[in-house]
């Protein structure tokens, strides 16, 4: 079963109009009513947002703006050693500011001259026929909550850190934005609920959650994997497997835990030729074929 549901905190409307994020109890943030408030606020932004016009601002806190400076820092350490040529070249392009958290609106003007991509916000879980279905016209939907500053190194949901330093830093370089535009193609492409499914999986063993060999080494350009302080320290003893469309599409996988099951690209060249080949030209009948192989 498909789970990335249990991924992102829910997002619920009261009658009297009020926006609610319900975090678990298990949420870093859980008992802290301030940082409660504020991702209701955040959220509300995003809910009241109407296409077509400037993503409204979300007026960061000192605090906010502190957590992304440790872990911009951190991660881009981590990133000189762990991230592909690819991704570190992206990173030098975009410019993203290292000590304050970028506004939505920014992101998209920095990439849209680069590759010509453009940031939606998003409450919560957006749907995944949206969520992929945008990318084939250059839209990202992304979060714009910061994690809670008690734990700047974790995070149990995607926060703006995931969606900007992990997935804007890639959307910068024209080889892995076509790739994310080929994704949305094929979702737009198949009719299918499992052909959708199948697809968002590819993406989340590649685009998510990808490594492949560069530079001698296995190196990360998934966007789970590089923004992610604890993980990207890990990937290297992970259960590492080729490169495999009925593997990657029928896996199972816990997004509550490390990912333990990796796929990795001999080159980037090769991820294009079999991920972006796919996604380039699969329809229903081709997902079907490939679902029949893996049983
Ligand atoms: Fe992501």
């Amino acid at each position: 079963m498909f789970e990335e549901a249990q991924y992102f905190a829910p997002v619920a409307t009261r009658d009297d109009g009020t926006v609610e994020v319900e975090l678990a109890a298990g949420h870093p943030g859980f008992a802290d009513p301030v940082y409660r408030a504020r991702r209701n606020a955040i959220a509300a932004l995003a809910l009241g947002y109407v296409p077509g016009t400037p993503i409204p601002t979300a007026e960061y806190t000192d605090q906010e703006h502190e957590v992304w400076r440790i872990v911009s820092r951190e991660l881009a350490i981590k990133h000189r050693k762990y991230a592909t040529a690819e991704y570190l070249e992206a990173t030098e392009r975009l410019g993203l500011p290292g000590e304050r958290i970028p506004q939505l609106q920014e992101v998209g003007d920095l990439l849209e001259p680069l590759t010509g991509f453009r940031y939606l916000p998003a409450a919560g879980l957006v749907p995944l026929r949206d969520f992929y279905g945008v990318l084939a016209d250059g839209f990202f939907h992304s979060t714009q909550y910061i994690r809670h500053h008690s734990t700047p190194l974790y995070t149990p949901e995607p926060d703006v850190i995931h969606e900007v330093i992990g997935h804007a830093n890639a959307l910068a370089s024209d080889r892995y934005a076509r790739l994310y535009r080929l994704a949305g193609n094929a979702a737009r492409r198949v009719e299918s609920e499992q052909a959708l499914e199948f697809i968002s999986k590819v993406f989340w063993f590649t685009l998510e959650f990808g490594v492949m060999s560069d530079q001698g080494e296995l190196r990360a350009y998934g966007a789970g994997i590089l923004s992610s302080y604890g993980e990207i320290e890990e990937f290297r003893g992970m259960d590492i497997r080729p490169l495999d469309l009925v593997a990657m599409g029928t896996t199972e996988y816990d997004i509550t835990k490390y990912q333990d099951v990796l796929f990795r690209a001999d080159s980037l060249e090769h991820l294009e030729d079999v991920v972006g080949g796919f996604w380039a030209e699969c329809d229903d009948e081709t997902v079907s074929r490939l679902t029949a192989q893996a049983r």
